[in-house]
């Protein structure tokens, strides 16, 4: 009987987080801390030496397909990609299952983004390669909710506390925003959580992705400010209201001016918190996001995620393919020529 490689808990795929419990998600974080000289291009690694990445994005995207990308070329893979549905064959019709099998007929591993949701399930069901969901519609985005988990413990580590009896704020679309649904869920591996939730009317947070939390034990508050949400928290996690999933913008009914500034902070105590959004931050003018005056604040954590996702998607990498960090080694020397970076 053959057993099937099951890396990331249940099967070669990465579509969820519910795939990961407190054991391989530690694996997974020791695995990204210990590619961190790769990432940071000190080292350079030629492990993935003749593999190829199948790269297919089929909704807008800057960091998750950069970094994917750049993460398996710094493992010394080689990436095919195709960005958006005009320059695919879906154009002319061609099926989710068709696609896939094509494609990963040309690919050792595929990373796929795609607006519908449970249709990167479709292509894992047709891939004779694993497939890592990379954003499907408004399900799931696993892999930013890895990298935000990785970088909140490093954030809370950093200032003397822990993951378990975290105190974290939610804020803004909480309906459309997969990386909420994603994130909440990873984070309830974890022990007495308190999370406050805040969201224009309209946006609320799915009841099944709050009841799946409660479950766990954790508390959920759910209350009507941006204010009431952040004062006394550890961390608070901004998102974008997610216009590209809407028929009619409800955030221009419900919400105007800055979902957060540094004058809620200031008024609420709070300028100290750490801050994470997923990215995009959406900058036009009244767009109801972060606003940029906090950049220089001390606990804004944007860019450590964005970083960190490199770490964590070569990690990924690794897992799925299933390559040892002995066999990184062997294949890692130091970089002959002069560092420019972080
Ligand atoms: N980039 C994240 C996503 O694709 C968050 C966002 O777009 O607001 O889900
Ligand atoms: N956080 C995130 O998924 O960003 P992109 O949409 O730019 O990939």
């Amino acid at each position: 009987m053959s057993h099937e490689f099951a890396p990331f808990g249940q099967g070669r795929h990465l579509l969820s987080v519910l795939q990961f419990d407190r054991e391989n998600l530690r694996a997974l974080f020791e695995l990204a801390d210990a590619v961190d000289p790769i990432a940071k291009r000190q080292a350079v690694c030629t492990v993935l030496d003749g593999a190829m990445l199948g790269s297919l994005f089929f909704e807008p995207s800057t960091r998750t397909r950069l970094s994917f990308e750049s993460a398996f070329l710094r493992l010394g893979g080689e990436v095919t990609t195709t960005t958006g549905f005009t320059f695919s064959s879906m154009a002319k019709g061609e099926s989710i299952a068709d696609t896939s099998r094509v494609v990963s007929g040309y690919s050792d591993v595929l990373v796929v983004r795609h607006p519908d949701e449970g249709s990167v399930g479709e292509f894992a069901a047709a891939s004779v390669v694993p497939v890592i969901n990379a954003g499907d519609g408004t399900g799931e985005h696993p892999s930013q909710a890895l990298l935000d988990l990785y970088t909140l413990e490093k954030e809370l580590t950093a200032r003397g506390k822990t993951v378990d009896g975290c105190r974290i704020a939610i804020l803004g679309d909480l309906k459309f925003g997969r990386t909420v649904h994603s994130l909440m869920k990873l984070m309830s591996l974890h022990d007495g959580l308190d999370f406050t939730l805040f969201s224009p009317p309209g946006l609320e947070l799915p009841p099944g992705v709050k009841e799946y939390v409660e479950a766990r034990g954790h508390a959920v508050h759910v209350v009507t400010s941006v204010a009431e949400a952040v004062r006394g928290v550890d961390v608070i996690y901004a998102t974008r209201v997610q216009r590209e999933r809407m028929a009619t913008d409800l955030a221009q009914a419900n919400a105007h001016g800055d979902l957060l500034n540094r004058a809620i902070l200031a008024d609420a105590g709070n300028l100290d918190a750490i801050i994470m959004h997923p990215l995009p931050r959406d900058s036009r003018p009244d767009s109801y996001d972060l606003s940029d005056d906090v950049d220089d604040l001390p606990g804004l954590a944007i860019f450590h995620q964005t970083d960190n996702g490199l770490n964590v998607r070569m990690a990924i990498f690794l897992t799925a393919l299933g390559v040892s960090l002995e066999a990184v080694h062997l294949t890692t020397k130091q970089r002959p020529w002069k560092a420019t970076l972080r």
